[in-house]
This record gives C-alpha cells, sequence and structure tokens, in this order.
C-alpha cells in the first residue's frame, strides 16, 4: 500500500443512498451448495426490485465466471474469493444499494472479514440451515454425486468443511420452509431494522 494514498469522494455514500431513497446494506446468505441460497437470494431480489429498490445480487457460480475465475476450491482460494467478493459488495453498497450475495462462505473468520467493512447493522447474515442430506438428495446440479465418486475433490460438506454461523442475524430452515415463507422472514427482518418502508 505505500506510496498509494486514500483519495475522499466529493459525494458521499449518505449522499448516494439519500438519492435513491433507500438504506444500503448487505444480506450475506450462507450454506451448503444445495441448501437454497442462489433460490431466495434471486426471489428476494426480486421481492425488493418490485418494491422499487435498488438491488444487486452477487452469486458464487456467476462471480467465478468472471473477476474469481482464476479462482478454485482450495481453503485459499476460498478465502481470496469472499475477499474480493466482500469488497465489491461494499463498492455496491456505497453506491447506496442493497446488495445480496450467495456463497458457500464455508469459513467463519471470512464472513467475520466482510461483516467487519460493514457498518453496524448493515451486514445480515442469512443462515441457509438445510442438513447436508438434504442438500445431497436435492443435488441440483449433481456434484455431490460427483464428489461422493471421488471425481471432485474438496467438496464442501463431503470433504472440505462447512463452519456454520453461531449468531447469524437470520436463519431459514430451508428444508421445513416455502420459498414464500422464506422471503416473508427477510422481508419482515428488513422492515423491522427499518432497512425497508414497513407497507
Ligand atoms: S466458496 O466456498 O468459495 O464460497 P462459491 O459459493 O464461490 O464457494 O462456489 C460454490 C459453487 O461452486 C457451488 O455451488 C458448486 O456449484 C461449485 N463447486 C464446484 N466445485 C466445488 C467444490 N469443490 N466445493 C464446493 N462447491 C463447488
Amino acid at each position: 500500500m505505500s506510496n498509494i494514498v486514500w483519495h475522499d469522494h466529493k459525494i458521499t455514500r449518505a449522499e448516494r443512498s439519500a438519492n435513491k431513497n433507500q438504506k444500503p446494506c448487505l444480506l450475506w446468505f450462507t450454506g451448503l451448495s444445495g441448501s437454497g441460497k442462489s433460490t431466495i437470494a434471486n426471489a428476494l431480489d426480486v421481492a425488493l426490485h418490485e418494491r422499487g429498490y435498488h438491488t444487486f445480487l452477487l452469486d458464487g457460480d456467476n462471480v467465478r465466471h468472471g473477476l474469481c475465475q482464476d479462482l478454485g476450491f482450495s481453503n485459499e482460494d476460498r478465502i481470496e474469493n469472499i475477499r474480493r467478493v466482500g469488497e465489491v459488495c461494499k463498492l455496491f453498497a456505497d453506491a447506496g444499494l442493497i446488495v445480496m450475495s450467495a456463497f458457500i462462505s464455508p469459513f467463519a473468520s471470512d464472513r467475520r472479514m466482510v461483516r467487519e467493512l460493514f457498518p453496524a447493522g448493515e451486514f445480515i447474515e442469512v443462515f441457509m440451515d438445510a442438513p447436508l442430506e438434504t442438500c445431497e438428495l436435492r443435488d441440483p446440479k449433481g456434484l455431490y454425486q460427483k464428489a461422493r465418486a471421488g471425481e471432485i475433490k474438496h467438496f464442501t460438506g463431503i470433504d472440505s468443511p462447512y463452519e456454520s454461523p453461531e449468531h447469524p442475524e437470520i436463519c431459514l430452515n430451508t428444508s421445513q420452509k416455502t420459498v414464500d415463507e422464506c422471503i416473508e422472514a427477510v422481508i419482515g427482518f428488513l422492515k423491522e431494522r427499518e432497512l425497508i418502508d414497513a407497507q
């Protein structure tokens, strides 16, 4: 960082979001592959967009096609994946948007690192609390089957760890709740925290 000096922007973060009449925040979806992160984050994106909010969604599978295409699934690469994504989420929130991210983000320390980039109350950890058995039964991309057959190494939940959040702001058991019930729970939380309007 030597010889690099931070340059303050003329328009502040608060001024940007005030122009949009909304409060920025990051809804950080974390959970096993197949736990429903992308499904729920997408449905929430639609629900908020329809209410007139300016949102953006970052999704693991898509980001790994571009920004993070050089990264694999070793612990080091996952850490770097989450570091980059966290920084991008912060930039979108600085632009005044309501941001959603859907990454396995298996390590508690990485999720904490992203949390610390945000002012208190703006980082909302959403734990997709579906048992491994359920995710493996769903196996939407056939990856668990490949992992069990030894064709994919370091697969989360099989031969790579997942550290469940201890104090997530929102916990969604997607094996028991419908998509609509999950969205209702998240929208309710955002209203309660006055991050969106109560109507
Ligand atoms: S993270 O661990 O770095 O947060 P990320 O969410 O970006 O992971 O990517 C996970 C997606 O990559 C999974 O949904 C799955 O489709 C795919 N994938 C491919 N290989 C693996 C693997 N070894 N472990 C987990 N997911 C994998």
